[in-house]
């Protein structure tokens, strides 16, 4: 029997997980600027955390969710994004005491599962990078939010980032536009796709994000939900859009956006590549939104949220694709190449010290000739290479060398703890 990884997952292999914790690295410094703290969560939480929030008809929930029942009878689903089970543990925890500063502002990174058709960038196992915040109604932390996420994704060098956002509105506004989408579709029902019909009543708003291509050309002139929005839903946007403005973050408002999860409203925004190596036209790799009513339909009290969730293999993806220059060569400070059996012992406990003094250091485990050693210090790229032969570990000496000058020097390991800064 051969063993193959499952379909749609992937392992990540040296040197390219250096990739991952540079990303991850750069991510926990942005957030930090931020004040942003982890939280982490269980991957896999109660069937009904998900299908309460994203919703009973998004595809994440009717289609493509791994859940099966433990052998408790428990139904058990392992998480498709990450909001989810952070609202749950903060409604749990009660972090939204008096004890929680306000808004309560935290981040995390991990493993996501989707069952769905794998492809570049489209994995079954993923993994976000994600920030949720809550406690504030103000536009500042939707502008935040989306802020925080564009000064990652330029840390990192990304180019071509696109910022579309609109606004799903409060929840009169979205029962109006609800109704005004329902009024004009309805006469196209015989024309939609058999996803659309199933949706026209359930959730007419994800007929807007339908794929299929007479959707497309039916909703070109369906009603915008920006007439429909409540004075209240429209000076939250307003502000939003003026804070971008005044941070001269561009961005374009798509009104047709919607998003694949049911909790969303008010603001809502993607940031997009286009072009990439991902597929053709835009890729999004970052998305998120407001979810005001959240917190309260998994058992919490009135707290408004915002976060955004960010697809870690499709960011990398795109800096391959766009600077081939994430990864750093590896390097090592010493090799220490042993001469004769006799010195094994010795090279050991010179390694160790090495270690202790903060240097990145390698050895032979082999027993491979000294020839061969150099030549693996060498593929290293280590800095310095330490011999000891028999003579020299009599004498309590080792012979070092700094490969880029060739100069050599025997001393002792108290000489070079000694000097253990110049050599750093
Ligand atoms: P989402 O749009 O479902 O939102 O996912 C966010 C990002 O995860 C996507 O833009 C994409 O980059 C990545 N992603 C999603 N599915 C896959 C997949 N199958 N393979 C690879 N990457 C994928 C959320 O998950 C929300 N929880 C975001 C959020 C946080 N909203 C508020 N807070």
């Amino acid at each position: 029997m051969k063993y193959q990884k499952p379909k749609g997952t992937a392992d990540i292999l040296p040197p390219y997980s250096k990739e991952w914790q540079f990303v991850e690295q750069k991510a926990r410094e942005t957030f930090a600027l931020y004040n942003y703290e982890e939280i982490r969560t269980p991957m896999f939480e109660k069937f009904e955390v998900f299908s309460r929030s994203a919703g009973d008809t998004s595809d994440i929930v009717t289609k493509e969710m791994y859940d099966f029942d433990d052998k408790g009878g428990r139904h058990i689903a392992l998480r498709p994004e990450g909001t989810a089970g952070v609202v749950r543990a903060f409604v749990e925890n009660k972090l939204y005491g008096p004890e929680h500063q306000k808004p309560v502002k935290v981040y995390y990174m991990g493993p996501m599962f989707r069952y769905e058709r794998p492809q570049s960038g489209r994995l079954r196992e993923f993994h976000q990078i994600g920030v949720e915040a809550f406690g504030s109604d103000s536009p500042k932390i939707d502008v935040d939010t989306i802020t925080m996420a564009m000064d990652f994704l330029s840390q990192l060098k990304v180019a071509g980032l696109k910022l579309v956002i609109n606004t799903l509105g409060d929840q009169a506004s979205r029962q109006q536009y609800r109704q005004a989408l329902i009024d004009y579709l309805e006469p196209y029902y015989d024309e939609l796709s058999d996803d659309s019909k199933e949706r026209l009543h359930k959730n007419p708003l994800r007929v807007l994000d339908s794929k299929d291509a007479t959707d497309q050309e039916i909703v070109k002139d369906a009603p915008s939900i920006l007439d429909y929005l409540t004075e209240d839903a429209q000076k939250h946007f307003a502000q939003v859009k003026e804070q971008l403005d005044a941070l001269e973050i561009p961005y374009v408002v798509d009104s047709s956006m919607v998003r694949g999860l049911d909790y969303y409203n008010h603001t809502i925004f993607e940031i997009m590549v286009a072009d990439s190596a991902l597929g053709k036209g835009d890729v999004t790799i970052c998305a998120g939104g407001r979810y005001n009513g959240l917190v309260q339909e998994l058992g919490g009290p009135e707290v408004s949220g915002v976060g955004f969730g960010l697809g870690v293999e499709r960011l990398l993806l795109l800096l391959n694709e766009q600077t081939q220059a994430a990864l750093q060569a590896s390097r090592l400070d010493f090799y220490v190449v042993g001469i004769g059996e006799a010195v094994q012992t010795e090279t050991l406990k010179i390694v160790h010290e090495l270690r202790k003094m903060n240097f990145v250091t390698e050895q032979d485990y082999l027993e491979r000739k000294p020839k061969a050693q150099f030549k693996s210090a060498d593929k290293l790229n280590a800095r310095y290479v330490i011999t000891v032969g028999e003579a020299e570990m009599q004498a309590h000496v080792f012979k070092l060398k700094e490969m880029a000058t060739g100069t050599e020097k025997t001393l002792s390991l108290d000489e070079l703890k000694d000097i253990k800064n110049d050599l750093k």
